[in-house]
């Protein structure tokens, strides 16, 4: 069941009018509805209940303090990719040994944070940053809890930019190197083995692949085993994907059984890492109309959010739902493409959209609480925009609109010699 509904031909999230948060909070705006992420988190752990496991939900996804703050109230772990996504976490009550450590590129003082603050695990991507870990935890005299992020060459059939599970993507060590780091690691003193991690790509809409990848995943696990290396954990990604338009993706429940069926005995603990899947369709961006415009025969709804805004319809050419957030039934039906003000023909939120709307009238792009405002941008110094965490029929400014002080805060005119002859 969706949070958003219309009634009376007015958008709610939840028991709240979109249109009523667009006069309170101005726009373009996110909105995020607490109920749905927790009904979504709820229904993630209960799908996996008859097996160990924990949910360690993709900072990425949306890293809004209030939404980790949730998260973490629901007892989530987290899925970091660095420094700035583990603060996030820790700030918002998250509990450091419940955060996996994801990424290529960790660098020696995001380490030592990490270490210092015992996270659960660093899911490690490659022999160099396994030994520059083992190195910093041997200074620090401490011991690194690693599972490699293997590769297992699957295709997630998505997006080439959001798959990482192919051999030729820069993603994790390739399956077939696994055993022989594993073997180093678990001599190494500075180095405790506790699992294996994979995740092959992001909107993944079959089990396919999902179930591809744990069958690699396990063969490694048998072969490890064979050698004496045990392991507590098979921590499986992220992926799950959502609903955007005409897409059927897997139930969570049919995803658990998929996976707890080729899983058979093993009881090791199983570890997720959705992001999308939790926060996605929990999330609406709003945006008002400023003109609606013509250029030889064809309309441009031009309204006030934009690429810099949500950036997935012109970095992946993603599909959003777009909707009057009040329903208009006199306004004249127009097919146009609905555009944002910014400098590049790739600015646009939507493509030949069917729209009975006018200037000034707002609307609402449906699935944007994932890779939303995280992707945003300060381009052609647009302030960025607010964000706002409804539940039942209350609001509450999780983030407030940045103002240009904010933008110019970092910045500084140069002295004389460097801008004059
Ligand atoms: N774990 C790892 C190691 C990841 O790299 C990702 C996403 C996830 C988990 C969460 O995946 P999810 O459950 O959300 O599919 N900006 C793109 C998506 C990039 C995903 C990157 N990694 C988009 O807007 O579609």
């Amino acid at each position: 069941m969706s949070a958003l509904s219309r009634r009376n031909g007015e958008l709610h999230l939840e028991e709240v009018a979109l249109s009523t948060l667009a006069e309170r909070h101005g726009t373009p705006l996110y909105v995020y509805s607490a109920g749905a992420i927790e009904a979504r988190y709820r229904a993630f752990t209960e799908a996996f209940s008859g097996h160990p496991h924990r949910v360690c939900y993709a900072v990425k996804a949306n890293s809004n303090l209030a939404v980790l703050q949730l998260l973490a109230q629901l007892g989530a772990g987290f899925d970091i990719v660095s420094g700035g996504e583990l603060e996030r976490v820790l700030r918002a009550g998250g509990d450091p040994s419940s955060i996996v450590f994801s990424g290529v590129g960790k660098t020696v003082v995001e380490m030592e944070r990490a270490l210092e603050v015992g996270v659960a695990c660093f899911n490690v991507e490659s022999a160099a940053e396994l030994t520059r870990l083992e190195e910093v935890a041997d200074r620090l005299g401490v011991v690194a809890p690693i599972s490699l992020r293997v590769n297992p060459d699957v295709d997630a059939a998505t997006h080439p930019y959001i798959s990482t599970g192919l051999k030729e993507n820069k993603f994790g060590v390739a399956i077939g190197s696994a055993a022989a780091l594993y073997r180093y690691a678990a001599d190494a003193e500075a180095l405790a083995v506790k699992g294996v991690d994979c995740h092959i790509g992001s909107q993944l809409t079959t089990l396919e692949p999902f179930v591809d990848a744990l069958d690699r995943v396990l063969a490694l696990v048998e072969c490890l085993n064979r050698d004496g290396i045990e392991l507590a954990h098979i921590d499986l990604g992220g992926g799950l994907g959502v609903h955007y338009s005409d897409e059927t993706p897997p139930t969570v429940a049919a995803y658990a059984e998929a996976i707890l069926t080729r899983l058979g005995n093993r009881r090791e603990t199983l570890l997720f890492e959705p992001g999308r899947w939790l926060v996605g369709e929990a999330g609406v961006f709003l945006t008002r109309i400023e003109y609606v415009k013509e250029n030889e025969g064809r309309h441009f709804f031009v309204v006030d959010g934009a690429m810099n805004d949500l950036l997935r319809p012109a970095l992946y050419g993603s599909f959003h739902g777009i909707e009057p957030v009040v329903d208009k039934p006199g306004a004249e039906t127009l097919e146009g493409d609905v555009v944002g003000p910014v400098c590049e023909s790739a600015d646009f939120l939507g493509k030949n959209r069917m729209l009975a709307v006018e200037a000034g009238d707002l609307l609402a792009v449906t699935t944007a609480g994932a890779y939303g405002f995280g992707m945003a941008s300060n381009y052609n110094s647009r302030n960025r925009a607010a964000e706002v965490l409804v539940r039942g029929g209350e609001d509450f400014l999780a983030r407030r609109r940045e103002t240009l002080d904010d933008q110019l805060a970092l910045e500084r005119l140069a002295p004389p010699q460097l801008v004059s002859e």
